[in-house]
């Protein structure tokens, strides 16, 4: 047997071959987004978002004809209700942080748990969803039906005679992708494009920080500053969880409803996201790497609002993570100064103002016999 094997290469030249070129090319860049992606079947007309506006803050897409899309997606609370766990149904409670929709556009995978595919789909899961709008289809399509003014505009954009609800969720994703972030707006886009003084030493610095030491560009990268992929980085219980006893009930009824096996059920005591849709026990605890962009308007933070500032997020990750967190992260061993630079450059990726929008005003319910009119 040989015992000494020489080396083409230095094991550090080896290091250096293997990790550097092939992580630069496999990690895409963070970049300034391009408009989002329009499917085929649902092209957009100005008609057709002005109809979704509507529609998005119509509670006659609901139950009790009072929670509206919009009801937790507030444009002043960043397109959510600003609260750590979302409100639900009345009634019930929900169990997540209710998520932005700004750039919601960009994700192929929709909720914290991608269980939805795209903002067609999404919709009337949320509109229907018993801790959520909690509506019934055809309540909510007849409700459409007996508005004049809906009956007229579904036919100038869908050509149909009635409202039909399918096309509701295709004008409500067509509105919710005008719901983007203006590169014009964001620092670090200004920056990209040339304008060098658009972000502050710091938020340079933080930069480098973010590509390099603190390694947030390996899940959160490319123009939307997400991999879109799931991992368990241990974001702690949220601590209502204890205490209330309708967000302990939605638990197991969600459990219930997406079919885990009856121990996980029986023991059933926090969310499990990604497992939900696979059932795979490493899947436990995962979630989708959520975008960076707007931060500064979309406090609090993570799957169940755990953390409510940037500066508890970067001391989160300088930790290492979370209990149980199975991400592969390290402690990072960033000093007061870096953690401070690293917010600055996670604020540079928002728009300087945030973006926002006045409820339009809703057109009136009429009458059987005023249409026979
Ligand atoms: C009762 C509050 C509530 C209502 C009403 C509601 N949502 Fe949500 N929304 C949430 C919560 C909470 C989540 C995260 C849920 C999850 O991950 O399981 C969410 C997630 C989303 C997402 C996914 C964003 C992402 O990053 O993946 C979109 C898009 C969205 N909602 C749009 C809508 C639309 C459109 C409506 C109306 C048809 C609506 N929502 C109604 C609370 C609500
Ligand atoms: C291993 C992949 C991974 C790495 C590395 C990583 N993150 Fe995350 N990040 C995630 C996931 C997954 C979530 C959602 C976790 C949850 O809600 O349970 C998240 C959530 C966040 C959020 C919350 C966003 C929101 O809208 O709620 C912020 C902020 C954040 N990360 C910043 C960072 C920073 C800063 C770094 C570098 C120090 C970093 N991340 C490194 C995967 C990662």
């Amino acid at each position: 047997m040989t015992r000494h094997i020489t080396p083409i290469l230095s094991s550090a030249a080896l290091t250096a071959l293997l990790s550097l070129p092939a992580l630069a090319e496999s990690i895409p860049p963070l970049a300034s987004l391009s408009p989002p992606p329009i499917p085929d079947d649902n092209p957009m007309t100005p008609e057709k978002v002005a109809l979704g506006e509507k529609l998005f803050w119509d509670g006659r897409l609901s139950g009790n004809g009072a929670m509206p899309c919009s009801a937790c997606h507030l444009p002043d609370l960043g397109w959510g209700t600003g609260g750590a766990i979302s409100f639900g149904y009345p009634g019930t409670q929900h169990w997540r942080n209710s998520q932005t929709i700004l750039n919601a556009a960009y994700y192929n995978k929709l909720f914290w748990e991608g269980n939805s595919t795209s903002l067609e789909a999404q919709a009337p899961a949320a509109a229907g969803g018993a801790v959520a709008g909690n509506g019934d289809g055809s309540m909510m399509e007849m409700r459409l039906r007996f508005v004049p003014d809906y009956v007229r505009e579904f036919k100038a954009v869908f050509g149909t005679d009635w409202p039909n609800l399918a096309h509701a969720w295709d004008a409500i994703a067509a509105y919710q992708r005008t719901i983007v972030t203006d590169a014009t707006k964001v620092p670090f886009d200004r920056y990209l494009a040339g304008d060098t003084d658009a972000m502050s030493d710091a938020a340079k610095r933080g930069m480098d920080i973010y590509n390099g030491k603190a390694g947030c560009i390996s899940c959160h990268n490319g123009a939307l500053a997400s991999d879109q992929k799931f991992y368990n980085i241990g974001v702690p219980a949220a601590a209502e969880f204890e205490q209330e006893p309708l967000y302990q009930i939605t638990l197991r009824w969600e459990l219930y409803q997406k079919g885990v096996p009856e121990d996980v059920y029986r023991a059933g005591a926090d969310d499990l996201g990604l497992y939900h849709v696979t059932k795979r026990p490493e899947d436990k605890g995962k979630f989708r790497t959520p975008s960076l962009r707007e931060l500064r308007w979309t406090e609090p933070y993570m799957h169940n609002g755990a953390l409510w500032s940037l500066a508890d997020v970067v001391d989160f990750y300088d930790a290492g993570g979370g209990e149980g967190q199975t991400a592969g992260l390290q402690p990072l061993g960033l000093n007061d100064g870096e953690k401070a630079d690293l917010v600055a450059f996670l604020e540079a990726m928002s728009m300087d103002e945030p973006l926002l929008a006045e409820a339009p005003e809703l057109p009136e319910t009429a009458t059987w016999s005023e249409f026979l009119k």
